[in-house]
C-alpha cells in the first residue's frame, strides 16, 4: 500500500464505519475506497461517476491495487443506479454544496435512519446544510480539514426524519466547533464571503441586518 489520502479524504475516511457498504459518489480516481479496502474497513464499495473517463481512471487504479471483489464501478448520475441494500455509508466529496443537495434529494432511500451521509462540499456548504435541516437530515458532527492550502468541512449526517427550525447563522455554522483545528481558517474564508455579500446588499440599498447578525457572531464564536 503506497498512497495516503489528502485533508478531505481523510476526514472522509475517518467517519466511514467500519466493516460498512459503501457508496463514493463521483469517485474519480476511486483512492477513497481503494484506501478503505486495503485497510480493511468495508464490507464493499460502489464507486460511482457520472462520466466515463474519471470512472476509467477509478477502475484502473482499482486494478493495480487488487481490490476488483471490494470495489464495483459504476457509471450514474448521483445515486440513480445504486440500491438501498449496496450502500449504507454514502460519501459524495469533491463536488459542490448544490449538487450534493440535488443528488441527495434524487435518491428517496437514503432517507433512512441506518444511512450515513458524508458530505464534503467544496462550495456553498450553508446551501447544503440548509437542505439538510429543511429535509429531517441531523448533522451528526462536523470537521474542518485543509488539502492543497485550501480549507473545507465535512458534514456527517444522518436522517431522523424531523425538520429541524434553524437560523441563517444555523446554516452558516452548522456543526463546526470553535475548538476545531482549522476550524478558523475554513471560517476566515466563510466570513470574508458574507463580507462581500453584505456590501452588495448595501449597495443595493437592501437591509443588512440578517446577515450582520451572522457576521457578528461567526466572529464571537471563532474569534476570525
Ligand atoms: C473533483 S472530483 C472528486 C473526486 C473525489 N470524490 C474526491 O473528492 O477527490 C468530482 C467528480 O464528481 C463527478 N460528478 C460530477 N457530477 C456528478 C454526478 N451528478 N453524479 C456522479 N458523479 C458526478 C465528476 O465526474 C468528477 O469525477
Amino acid at each position: 500500500m503506497n498512497f495516503s489520502l489528502d485533508g478531505r479524504l481523510s476526514v472522509c475516511a475517518a467517519l466511514v464505519r467500519s466493516g460498512t457498504k459503501l457508496a463514493d459518489v463521483g469517485t474519480d480516481h476511486a483512492y477513497l475506497p481503494i484506501w478503505l479496502a486495503l485497510n480493511g474497513r468495508i464490507a464493499s464499495a460502489v464507486a460511482s461517476d457520472i462520466r466515463q473517463k474519471p470512472l476509467d481512471s477509478g477502475l484502473e487504479n482499482i486494478r493495480k491495487y487488487g481490490c476488483e471483489n471490494i470495489i464495483s464501478v459504476r457509471l450514474c448520475s448521483g445515486l440513480d443506479d445504486i440500491h438501498s441494500e449496496e450502500a449504507d455509508d454514502i460519501v459524495m466529496a469533491g463536488m459542490g454544496g448544490e449538487l450534493i443537495a440535488k443528488l441527495i434529494d434524487n435518491a428517496p432511500w437514503i432517507k433512512s435512519n441506518d444511512k450515513r451521509l458524508i458530505l464534503q462540499p467544496m462550495t456553498k456548504a450553508h446551501i447544503l446544510r440548509e437542505y439538510l435541516f429543511e429535509n429531517g437530515f441531523d448533522i451528526i458532527s462536523e470537521t474542518p480539514c485543509t488539502a492543497s492550502g485550501k480549507y473545507y468541512t465535512v458534514i456527517c449526517s444522518e436522517y431522523t426524519g424531523k425538520r429541524k427550525s434553524y437560523t441563517l447563522s444555523d446554516i452558516y455554522i452548522g456543526g463546526l466547533k470553535s475548538n476545531a483545528e482549522y476550524v478558523d481558517r475554513y471560517m476566515s474564508g466563510i466570513l470574508s464571503k458574507l463580507k462581500k455579500q453584505r456590501n452588495g446588499i448595501l449597495h443595493n440599498d437592501g437591509n443588512s441586518a440578517e446577515i450582520d447578525k451572522v457576521i457578528e457572531q461567526i466572529k464571537e464564536t471563532f474569534g476570525v
